[in-house]
């Protein structure tokens, strides 16, 4: 039986915001394991690999700076469903939108800026997870 993983950021508005603890709590009270951790400064070549799907739509360019702006967190989580698991977790992209309950819904709200800022990235399907783990925790 192999287990499903994902890839998480708690993106610079979670970790300024004081919300590291808040977000792993939620992964691990869900049940999900954390198999892999570190924080960092993400730089333009890092998150153009990570964003590439994204390159060239107008938000592409304020959620490069807005990502480069501080400190993320890298967390790879596992467990079965984890991906789908994570995304109901975090709740939709749109904090005004998300769900009481959720990530995104009980921890982030519109503020303005040129790109949504909404506290969490997670994998969206298995690709993606296998992609994204290998940029942020390459072997
Ligand atoms: P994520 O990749 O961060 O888990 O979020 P997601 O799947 O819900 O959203 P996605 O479409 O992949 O977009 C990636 C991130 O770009 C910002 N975004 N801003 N119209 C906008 O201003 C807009 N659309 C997307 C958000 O930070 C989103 O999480
Ligand atoms: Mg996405």
């Amino acid at each position: 039986m192999s287990t499903d993983k994902t890839l998480i950021l708690i993106k610079p508005d979670g970790v300024g915001g004081g919300l590291v603890g808040e977000v792993i709590s939620r992964i691990e009270s869900k049940g999900y394991a954390i198999d892999a951790l570190r924080m960092l400064k993400a730089d333009r070549a890092l998150l153009e690999k990570h964003y590439a799907e994204h390159i060239g739509k107008p938000f592409y360019e304020p959620l490069v700076e807005f990502m480069m702006s501080g400190p993320i967190v890298a967390i790879v989580a596992s467990g079965n469903c984890v991906i789908e698991g994570f995304r109901s977790l975090a709740g939709v992209t749109d904090p005004t939108l998300a769900g009481p309950g959720t990530i995104r819904g009980d921890l982030a709200r519109d503020q303005g800026t040129k790109v949504v800022q909404n506290i969490v990235h997670g994998s969206d399907s298995p690709e993606s997870a296998a992609r994204e783990i290998a940029i942020f925790f390459p072997k």
